[in-house]
């Protein structure tokens, strides 16, 4: 009780308007939209939780560095200082900016994956999946199985099976170019990964000779959970926990516009020279000289600045204490949520929630599509839509778990607004029981959450 209560370290200096709308007109929004969420226009949002990536509200010091940016086609400074921080906070010597995460794969995997190849992980991220299944290559998940159970508690849910992973390298040991661990496990519901996880993940890389690779969009919130959760990890910073994690990776993929709170950007940033000017090439081909890589000076100027912020433990505190608190009054209000709370979202468990939709009928979809309604708040699916089809049979392929996620931007809203989307999901609750399923009207060959349109059954 004597504690002092968590606030925001900072205050708010600019504000943009949110507009209000019917329900009548967001019934209408949503079916012209296909009843696809990514169809809406955002100015039809009141609470836009549909993702975290690029929607971070910049600091003061991330806008002056802005104007401080440096615009040269090669060599700008703003490069430099960019990639002097990720030298100081990751340690890798060699950098290439990209345009932001999904074309760092891009580029990565370019140079190391090609047909027949296995790629084993921690429940990859559906970018990382798509471009290895657009090389046609495989990916095999080896997360723990604890993490397909909603409801168990476990602090590193993010964490891979070091024997499945073992299994999996042996049986595919010379189709395999590396290992990806995503931190924190997005899929799996933005859970961490273990230090010590880490640690044995590395040793059975280094037994078979494989590079490790870190999927690093959240990597800060990852080691903020590190220093909560894992034993002898308490005293020390984010920055040494970060230094820690990072020291076992042979490279990384990073989406800045999670953990490093820019609207754009990305990069890979990795030891080996050579497979610097292997990448290179494509980088040049695909995103930009190698001194920009698709992003403006400013672009990353800001992107070093947000990663020093991000990588302060207040900051941290406030952030997923904020995403906590809308995990603890949606269970007070009997919301079955996915447990642990993740880092940068709250997933909403579907199969508990609409036990009646069967997953084909995209029961995660209809969660969303619902609370949209009800309260304007946009949330997004990661269940069988996202899943998509198997490349190969081309049929189905409902996941373990189907889940509405909540992404809460960074710095944005109040707790005020996360009542709001705590008021929202009670009015569908209530109704639940009279909600049905979905048929798909159109999706594209790949990646098709973000097109697909729905017909309601
Ligand atoms: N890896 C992870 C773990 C991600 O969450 C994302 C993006 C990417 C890679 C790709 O980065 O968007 O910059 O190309 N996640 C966003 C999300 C889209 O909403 O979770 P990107």
């Amino acid at each position: 009780m004597d504690k002092m209560p968590y606030a925001e370290p900072y205050k708010i200096k600019m504000v943009e308007a949110i507009k209000s709308t019917s329900k009548e007109e967001r019934i209408e929004a949503i079916k012209q939209a296909g009843y696809n969420l990514f169809n809406l226009r955002s100015e039809d949002v009141l609470v836009d939780l549909i993702t975290d990536s690029g929607t971070g509200a910049m600091s003061d010091k991330q806008w002056s560095a802005m104007m401080l940016g440096d615009e040269a086609y090669a060599g700008s400074r703003s490069f430099f200082k960019m990639k002097d921080t990720i030298k100081s906070i990751l340690g890798f010597d060699f950098v290439l900016p990209t345009h932001q995460g999904r074309a760092a794969e891009n580029v990565l995997f370019s140079a190391l994956v090609k047909e027949g190849d296995i790629v084993p992980g921690n429940s990859h991220f559906d970018t990382t999946k798509g471009h290895i299944e657009f090389r046609k290559a495989t990916c095999i998940d080896c997360t723990i199985d604890e993490a397909f159970d909603p409801t168990l508690i476990h602090p590193f849910k993010g964490n891979a099976n070091i024997e499945k992973l073992e299994e999996t390298i042996k049986k595919y040991k010379n189709n395999i170019p590396f290992v990806i661990m995503t931190v924190t496990c997005n899929n799996g519901g933005g859970q961490p990964v273990s230090l010590k996880n880490l640690k044995a993940v590395r040793a059975v890389c280094d037994k078979y000779d494989l590079p490790l690779f870190f999927d690093s969009a959240r990597f800060a919130e990852n080691a903020y959970f590190i220093k909560k959760r894992e034993e002898g990890y308490a005293d020390k910073t984010i920055k040494e926990i970060v230094a820690e994690m990072f020291v076992l990776a042979d490279g990384m993929t990073m989406s800045s516009k999670k953990d490093a709170i820019v609207n754009i950007g990305g990069f890979i940033a990795m030891r080996s020279e050579d497979l610097y000017k292997k990448c290179s090439v494509f980088n040049i081909m695909f995103e930009g000289y190698l001194t920009y890589g698709g992003m403006a000076g400013r672009d990353m100027a800001a992107l070093a600045q947000g990663l020093d912020e991000n990588t302060e433990f207040p900051y941290l505190d406030a952030r997923i204490s904020q995403v906590e608190y809308l995990g603890k009054r949606l269970k007070e209000e009997g919301i079955p949520v996915m447990e642990p709370f993740g880092g940068h979202a709250i997933y909403i468990d579907a199969l508990r929630f609409l036990p009646h939709i069967p997953q084909v009928h995209f029961p995660a979809q209809v969660l969303g599509i619902e609370l949209y309604i009800e309260a304007g708040v946009r949330g997004v699916e990661i269940g069988t839509v996202l899943a998509d089809r198997d490349p190969v049979t081309r049929e189905e392929r409902p996941p373990k778990t189907e889940l509405l996620r909540l992404a809460i931007p960074r710095r944005v809203y109040t707790n005020n607004h996360m009542e709001v989307i705590v008021w929202g999901l009670k009015k569908v609750w209530e109704r639940r029981k009279e909600l049905k399923g979905l048929e798909l009207d159109y999706e594209a060959p790949i990646m098709r959450h973000f097109t697909a349109t729905f017909k309601r059954k």
